[in-house]
């Protein structure tokens, strides 16, 4: 085999909404996400990765050990042993990675299911979380495909982690001696902690009689081993350790006899639970878990009858928030992403922000500010009431200054002192990320909900109050261009003009800010412009002219700031430094064009008249668009500059130095789209789609079904090389650029838009959108050859001026036809 290039590690099946991965050694773990609601987990292809309930960091229930080799080690473990032979082996490959006969991951929409065949025995778990529940479910179908009957030993594996991954990862002195656990009736519960101040623990509990179990991991292991060769798996005999200290597991014995043809079903369900503070022990007084509440949900979903409920529940729960929007477009790969992956990506993103994937430990990063809020573009449509509690989360995080911590802790919804605030663009996103719950929703009202700063009993003021404050916030803080400074950073976290740093290891982001500089940015003057409009056409709906008129006023004003400042000649400049000397410029000898203020100027509408965003749209063309995609700016910086940041510390083609920082791609599509530049728009959008990329799967090396967050630039000896699958911006952000601009299905607070702007080779596209309760059954028509925006939309059989589909009646179901000539 060797030599071979493969360029393929599986397939998707699109009519299932899975991606089907044929071998288990793909370039890096691909994983999905289990979980919706509060509790979730992290599973690789080969079944690795964790579990928590509601935040990665402060309630881990397994362990996972980062920066492993391999990479993807910890997980949610079976291991199948012959007792005859005394052969053993991993049904998902890992830990033992035997050579399996046969080996399929598919992961779908919130579940994965793993099958293999080794010797004649088939193995096939599904994990998943069924809603509305704290416990995650292996539904384990062991069978005998082999003519002689066969004695197995099934042994289950997951490493409790002592909740707080921080902490466990690094506290080694007090954890060795806390682990405590209980096991009863077959169920192993972990409570370290739990006699002190936590009323919460775990269990794992499964559905056969045990032959056996271990709670202690290195009896489990035995001396010396790793998870490969595990002790009792190999001897086929159970230890009933119990865990005093060192390292909480939990792992159970079954014995199953199969006969020729035969298969049984075992559930293993691992939870989470917590108990009121007067009820904790049974009996009272006593330091034992009362386990009356918990006992009734294992019974529960240890029952075969309702775990294949809780699996069609799940299946259905997903169909119905994907037909909010179904496309059916001439391109495969569009259709995949938007009908499916990017949708899916997009609950993802909104669920877990930055906090937790392979990338992201769950440890260091909780929710972001700007992250949050733009992740409601992609998110809104499906579960708009969600949506809607997350503005209200995110704004009660927001400073009386109109600042914002850059980042908040999901389980208490508390800023994060750590990181701080001063990231100038952060208070602006929370402007754009309710302009898009309003368009979607049509719930003004959400602008009077009363919002606290900062969590703060008593300062609670209308949410629209917030909004203007975030506005002011930008006013409050321009410099000597009349532009916005840019404190720590802005969209760009490694833009850090004011930091300054020469010491090894300081973090760039929250290094004490050199004072008395004047860093000013044309991206967040962009992005200002946006929110002024946004808020002044929010200012119109709420009848308050004079702030209407305040805002648009406020917008021009920064517009021609960015025209007589922000502009070099061939496009946007990037931004001004601590004294004031152009970044993204022609006069820099690096970093002379940078992505972001051409994509965030034109997208506020700066240029598209006077012909600024064509030009620059050509810049970007020529000097920054690559086969793989649109890299960050050029020409790279091939040294550290003290006075950059971030940037500049990392190599060539890498990250936000040169990388293909995917997030701001779609915002380039966006701008193409405005501009009428189908083809363009599209064809950007073509480079980065994951689904056209599986072909290079062994060059982009994550995950065919998701975006990542960087792919490596044309400066990079790797190019093309993707890194930071799943959380990033990047899921929000293209999919408003192919749904809303490109097929141009876009919300607006009067109601739905159609204004398609796509390749001139298509002929059209359908496509079904709910909107306020209404359903939409929409065809684009249009000749090949043809490009250009709508000139007839016919709504139930009526021609209808302008491109606005008049809000329809919550139930009815409407025809729309849009015609391109
Ligand atoms: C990374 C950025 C990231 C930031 C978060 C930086 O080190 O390069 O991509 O946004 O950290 O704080
Ligand atoms: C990732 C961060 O999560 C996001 O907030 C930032 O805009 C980009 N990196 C670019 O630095």
């Amino acid at each position: 085999m060797s030599g071979e290039i493969i360029l393929k590690f599986g397939h998707f099946d699109d009519e299932n909404r899975e991606y089907v991965i044929e071998s288990p050694d793909t370039p890096l773990p691909w994983i999905n996400y289990l979980g919706l609601e509060e509790m979730y987990g992290i599973c690789s292809n080969t079944a690795g990765g964790y579990s928590f309930y509601k935040d990665a960091r402060l309630r881990r229930i397994t362990r996972y050990r980062y920066n492993n080799a391999p990479f993807d080690i910890g997980g949610r473990y079976l291991y199948l042993r012959d007792n005859d032979s005394g052969a053993f082996w991993s049904p998902s490959w890992q830990p033992v990675k035997t050579d399996l006969d046969s080996y399929e991951c598919r992961h779908g929409l919130s579940y994965t299911t793993i099958s293999s065949k080794y010797r004649g025995i088939s193995s096939e778990m599904t994990y998943f979380i069924p809603l509305g529940e704290t416990v995650e479910i292996w539904k384990t179908v062991i069978g005998n495909q082999t003519t002689k009957e066969v004695n197995l030993s099934l042994f289950s594996s997951v490493e409790f982690c002592l909740w707080d991954a921080q902490d466990d990862a690094t506290n080694f002195q007090r954890n060795f001696s806390t682990g405590q656990v209980e096991v009863e009736d077959g169920v192993i519960y972990h409570k370290t902690e739990y006699r002190e101040r936590r009323n919460h623990f775990a269990y794992f509990a499964c559905s056969m009689p045990l032959a056996g179990f271990d709670t202690q991991r290195d009896e489990f292991l035995g001396k010396y081993r790793g998870f490969d060769k595990p002790l009792v798996v190999e001897s086929g005999q159970s230890r009933n350790s119990i865990a005093n200290g060192w390292a909480p597991h939990g792992s159970h014995h079954v014995l199953l006899n199969l006969k020729p043809g035969e298969s049984k079903e075992v559930i293993f369900a691992l939870g989470y639970f917590e108990n009121d503070e007067q009820e904790k022990f049974d009996p009272p007084g006593s330091q034992i878990i009362n386990k009356s509440h918990v006992r009734p949900v294992i019974d529960k979903w240890l029952n075969k009858d309702q775990v294949d409920l809780g699996f069609r529940q799940l299946k259905d729960y997903w169909n119905e928030l994907l037909s909010v929007l179904q496309v059916q477009t001439p391109d495969a790969d569009t259709n995949r992403m938007v009908n499916i992956w990017n949708a899916y990506q997009c609950m993802v993103t909104f669920n877990m922000s930055r906090s937790t994937s392979f990338y992201e430990s769950g440890i260091g990063r909780g929710m972001g500010f700007r992250d949050s809020n733009q992740d409601l573009f992609g998110f809104v449509h499906m579960i708009p009431e969600k949506a809607r509690q997350r503005i209200i989360d995110i704004a009660s995080t927001q400073l009386e200054t109109g600042g914002a911590y850059h980042q908040y802790q999901p389980l208490t919804k508390r800023g994060n002192n750590d990181i701080g605030s001063g990231f100038n663009d952060d208070p602006l996103w929370l402007i754009l990320g309710v302009a898009s719950y309003i368009k979607e929703s049509g719930d003004l009202a959400i602008l009077d909900a009363l919002v606290p700063y900062d969590n703060k009993e008593g300062s609670e003021v209308p949410l629209y109050e917030h909004l203007v404050r975030s506005l002011n916030y930008t006013l409050e803080r321009l410099g000597p261009h009349d532009l916005p400074l840019i404190g720590r950073a802005d969209w760009n976290d490694c833009l850090n003009l004011n930091c300054f740093s020469t010491t090894p290891g300081e973090p760039f982001q929250t290094t004490e800010n050199q004072s008395g500089g004047v860093a000013e940015s044309v991206m967040i003057a962009g992005q200002f412009v946006l929110a002024a409009e946004e808020l002044s056409a929010m200012a119109a709906l709420r009848g308050n002219d004079a702030e209407e008129s305040e805002f648009m006023k406020r917008a021009e004003q920064m517009t021609a700031a960015i025209l007589e400042h922000g502009w070099d000649g061939k496009w946007f400049k990037r931004a001004y430094d601590f004294y004031s000397n152009p970044i993204g410029s022609s006069a820099n000898s690096e970093g002379q064009i940078f992505i972001e203020s051409q994509g965030m100027c034109i997208m506020a509408g700066v240029g598209i008249k006077s012909g600024q965003a064509s030009i620059a749209l050509e810049s970007v063309n020529e000097r920054l668009a690559t086969e793989h995609g649109i890299v960050l700016q050029q020409p790279a910086y091939t040294r550290y500059y003290p006075e950059l940041g971030e940037i500049s510390s990392y190599p060539p083609g890498y990250k936000e130095n040169a990388g293909i920082f995917c997030h701001t791609n779609p915002w380039i599509m966006i701008s193409e789209a405005m501009c009428s530049n189908g083809d363009r728009a599209f064809d950007y959008y073509k480079r980065i789609n994951p689904s056209k990329r599986e072909a290079i799967s062994e060059v982009h090396k994550c995950e065919p079904y998701v975006y990542s967050q960087m792919i490596a630039g044309k400066d990079a000896p790797t190019h093309g090389e993707a890194k930071n699958s799943w959380l990033s911006g990047t899921a929000a952000l293209n999919f408003t650029a192919i749904s809303q601009w490109i097929l141009g299905i876009r919300p607006t607070y009067e109601g739905l838009i159609i204004d398609p702007v796509i390749p001139s080779s298509w002929t059209g596209f359908q496509a079904t959108r709910k909107f306020r309760g209404t359903t939409y059954n929409i065809t684009v028509e249009k000749e090949a050859g043809v490009s250009g925006r709508v000139t007839e939309l016919i709504v139930d059989s009526v021609p209808v001026s302008g491109n606005i589909i008049p809000v329809g009646r919550p139930g009815n179901t409407v025809t729309v036809i849009a015609k391109i000539v």
